[in-house]
């Protein structure tokens, strides 16, 4: 007889205006399974969560839990239920410490009624330490990188005593070794008991965790499959519905002058006085060419970008030549001015303006390409926003939508689009596929590789090392702040790669020794 089902769904669709976002899916979660959700941009993974964990209230369908049906009000009744959800987009209060994000809306308080800091933030930390991550639980969220924050709330679900955790796209921001340390965790968990439902775009994650592989297409499910039965040829073409065609950047660009230098780069770490973040960084990128930094998580590659586009929040020291004027931007306003763009890894935190709509979004730094007679024209905007979405491939209602009921991976290409509005001569990426799905990402690079021809130089930092192998022609390694490698196309391998990015953490113990 067949395993009675943990949570059954039955016949469940969502609608929002203009979209069917899940169209009647009838799917079984078995006890203790790991059940893999996967789908290109937009075919409705996350909504379907959203529904499971109480975030989205108003759908048509049925859900049972236990052989109860249940219809949750909101994710307190879905905790309360041993239901948490882990968001794509990271959900935490950043004015808040990682401590009080962990307790919020339960917080310990004394015999007295007061909040209970010191025991919140104890228990915070065992929490934390559980998860191999050793922050101090009073810092404030917001003076964190993503890959803690992300650590943060898999924190707040342990913390539940969970039964059946949500993870939308968990390793999105994560580095390999962030990566493996989560993994240690989803085993520990499933030795306990719990049922995992796990988002992921990364068929290597979904293969080698993954009990039971759930395929949506459109907000409709086209098939469940065993992941011993099947591969990842045969998913990849369920989900996208088609074969996928190779992508061929590789062919050879060629590589014009010199359009930005960078001759020995420092910056300091905000309030200490001692310990950079980057030491002395030179470096040169030419038109035409894509360059990588690779690096684990904390390498600098963010800090980089960041100094590049003034928005680091001290000022380094050091030379910036670009196009062949030494240049210094004290706010990225001034750096958008003379050509360069960044899209940041962050774009909940620094990137996308919530409240708006997807055009607004995109049109949002080059506002003066709308103007008409002085006046801003809300047709040219809008043509210019129309031009970004087809080009891209945004999947949008219309370009009126807001920008949050775009998916995840549709809100990446929007802040891409945006920057290249800018017509910028240098593009820096932090992170650009974070969350993109297999189709969209080769699109991603096949619009890389195409700018490059057009003489911008590029510069793209990733979490992906086959991703960096694939795109760039070169390859500069930072570790802890420091340049500890720099490969051609010809010479990068993966294995190069790690050991110049870990190169200084085992010259470091080697010496403790
Ligand atoms: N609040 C909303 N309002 C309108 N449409 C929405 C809203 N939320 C989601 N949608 C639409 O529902 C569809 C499914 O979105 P969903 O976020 O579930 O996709 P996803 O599979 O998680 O994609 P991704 O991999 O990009 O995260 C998309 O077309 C999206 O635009
Ligand atoms: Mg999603």
């Amino acid at each position: 007889m067949a395993e009675s089902p943990l949570i059954a769904i039955q016949q469940v669709s969502k609608r929002y205006p203009g979209v069917l976002a899940l169209s009647d899916i009838t799917l079984d979660i078995l006890p203790g399974e790991l059940l893999a959700i996967v789908g290109e941009n937009g075919a409705g993974k996350s909504t379907l969560m959203k529904i499971l964990a109480g975030v989205i209230t108003d759908y048509e369908g049925q859900i049972t839990l236990r052989g109860n049906t249940v219809r949750f009000a909101s994710t307190r009744e879905a905790e309360n239920l041993g239901i948490s959800i882990i968001h794509q987009e990271l959900n935490l209060v950043e004015q808040l410490s990682a401590s009080a994000n962990i307790f919020l809306g339960r917080e310990l308080r004394r015999p007295s009624g007061f909040l209970d800091q010191q025991a919140m933030d104890r228990r915070a930390g065992k929490l934390l330490a559980e998860l191999e991550c050793h922050i101090d639980p009073s810092e404030l969220v917001r003076r964190l990188r993503v890959g803690d924050q992300q650590l943060i709330e898999i924190a707040k679900a342990l913390s539940l005593e969970t039964g059946i955790l949500i993870m939308d796209e968990p390793t999105s921001a994560l580095t390999e070794s962030e990566v493996a340390r989560l993994f240690r965790v989803i085993q520990r968990l499933r030795e306990r008991g719990v049922t995992i439902l796990y988002i992921s775009h990364k068929m290597d994650e979904v293969f080698r965790l993954a009990d039971r592989i759930a395929v949506l297409r459109d907000g409709r499910l086209v098939e469940v499959l065993a992941r011993r039965e099947t591969d990842a040829r045969k998913v990849t073409h369920l989900m996208v519905g088609r074969e996928l065609a190779e992508t061929d950047v590789s062919s050879p660009r060629s590589v014009g002058d010199v359009v930005l230098e960078v001759d020995r780069l420092w910056l300091s770490w905000p309030r200490h006085a001692r310990g950079w973040r980057l030491e002395d960084i030179s470096f040169a990128l030419r038109r035409g060419e894509i360059l990588g930094i690779a690096g684990l998580m904390g390498a600098g590659r963010t800090e980089l970008l960041e100094c590049l586009f003034g928005a680091s929040d001290e000022v380094p020291s050091g030379r910036i030549v670009l196009d062949g004027q030494e240049v210094t931007f004290s706010h990225p306003a001034e750096a958008r001015e003379a050509g360069v763009a960044l899209v940041t890894e962050d774009r909940k935190r620094l990137g996308l303006f919530a409240e708006m709509t997807v055009g607004q979004n995109i049109t949002l730094c080059t506002l003066e390409q709308s103007l008409r007679g002085g006046l801003l024209s809300r047709g040219l905007e809008q043509q210019h926003a129309e031009g970004i979405v087809s080009r891209l491939g945004v999947k949008t209602a219309c370009v009126e939508a807001p920008i949050t009921s775009l998916s995840g991976g549709n809100q990446q290409k929007t802040i891409i689009g945006r920057w290249l509005l800018t017509q910028p001569k240098v593009l820096l990426l932090d992170d650009p596929t974070r969350g993109v799905d297999v189709g969209a990402k080769a699109e991603l690079y096949r619009l890389m590789d195409q700018l490059c021809r057009q003489g911008l130089g590029i510069i793209v930092t990733s979490s992906e090392l086959p991703e960096l192998l694939t795109l760039c022609d070169r390859i500069l390694v930072l570790c802890e702040g420091r340049q500890t490698g720099e490969f051609s196309r010809r010479d990068a391998t993966e294995q190069r790669i790690m050991e110049a990015a870990t190169m200084r953490r085992v010259s470091a113990s080697a010496c403790a020794v």
